[in-house]
């Protein structure tokens, strides 16, 4: 019996004193594992008398008891140790301020075509448009550019196969859209367009905006007001100069080119204008008839003017920036300055 007291004490006082939670079978098993202790006890109860044997054996059963709960209570208690420690080191102040999402921007292309468009658009302008892969026929042939046309050569064209090409221009849209809707027509078809070129003014791929207006009674005095108009809205200068120089495009005629007063110097003659004091930012032209011919529209009835101006040179003018490639770059520290 003394014994089995002294096996109590040491093994709550070794329970206690464990620290960490993978010693505590081990020091089970020295108290009541199979070799342990009280199993040595046990052992020895057959050694008794008959009359002692049952309350030693109950006694003896007591002690384990007592030893099994001291042992479950001490898991317990490093397990709840050990949790507490857990969650104080993954502790977060919820109550922090955030770091705060960024604010995206418009990409300044974007934010030029929809100008573009909402300034043609308050004047009637509808919308159209057409596929970026196109058909030698309405890139080309459609446009008064038949097969073997120096003019061809004016673009420096992507093949997609021997019928299909990247459209390098947005012109195949006047076609496409006179195919399917009778005149009168007003529209603009602003897009992508391939060219293969690349340095400081061209890219692969930029945007074109396309104007195309027929009617019974179209004149060029409203294809050069309507144009004018357009520019000193969309460089908000009221005192802009325009000038229209004559031109040459195959699916126009008479053809023109469109120069605004250098933005940049107003006019004394810069490096942006090479010293002429004049930007070129648009072709323009009434609607050849042969054009007109190939959609079916009576060209003695009709008459129309279009015109077709690039988006990126535009922005390039408006906020001043030098390099065309930077729009396709995707740098925010340039970006963000449209914000
Ligand atoms: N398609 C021409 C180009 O890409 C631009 C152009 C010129 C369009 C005159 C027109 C136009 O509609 O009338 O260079």
């Amino acid at each position: 019996m003394e014994k089995l007291e002294e096996i109590l004490n040491q093994g709550l006082s070794a329970f206690e004193a464990i620290e960490n939670p993978a010693d505590l079978d081990q020091v089970k098993s020295r108290f009541i594992g199979k070799n342990g202790a009280l199993t040595e006890l046990l052992k020895g109860l057959g050694k008794l008398s008959a009359e002692e044997r049952p309350a030693a054996g109950a006694r003896i059963n007591e002690v384990k008891d007592k030893l099994e709960q001291a042992l479950a209570a001490r898991r317990e208690s490093l397990r709840e140790q050990q949790l507490q420690a857990q969650l104080a080191k993954e502790s977060l102040d919820v109550t922090l301020q955030g770091r705060g999402a960024g604010r995206g921007g418009m990409h300044p292309v974007t934010r030029t075509l929809e100008r573009i468009e909402a300034l043609f658009h308050s004047i009637g302008f509808e919308i159209a448009q057409g596929p970026e892969i196109e058909t030698d026929f309405y890139n080309f042939t459609a446009l008064n550019i038949p097969d073997n046309h120096p003019a061809r050569a004016m673009h420096d064209t992507f093949y997609v196969d021997a019928q299909h090409v990247l459209r390098t221009h947005t012109s195949p849209v006047q076609v496409r859209y006179m195919q399917n809707n009778p005149p009168p027509l007003k529209i603009i078809a602003p897009g992508r367009v391939y060219r293969c070129d690349s340095d400081v003014t061209h890219t692969p791929m930029f945007h074109q905006v396309e104007g195309l207006w027929v009617d019974e009674n179209v004149s060029f005095a409203e294809l050069k007001g309507i144009l004018t108009d357009f520019m000193q809205q969309f460089f908000e200068r009221d005192n802009l100069r325009t000038r229209f120089r004559p031109s040459f495009f195959p699916f126009t005629e008479p053809s023109a080119e469109m120069d605004i007063g250098c933005v940049i110097c107003g006019g004394d003659g810069c490096r942006v204008c090479s010293g002429t004091g004049w930007l070129e930012v648009l072709g323009c032209g009434m609607v050849h008839p042969n054009v007109l011919g190939h959609v079916d529209i009576d060209s003695e009835k009709y008459i129309g003017f279009a015109f077709g101006l690039g988006v990126e040179r535009l922005a390039m003018l408006r906020y001043g920036v030098n390099d065309l490639r930077l729009f396709f770059e995707n740098d925010l520290k340039f970006l963000k300055q449209f914000n």
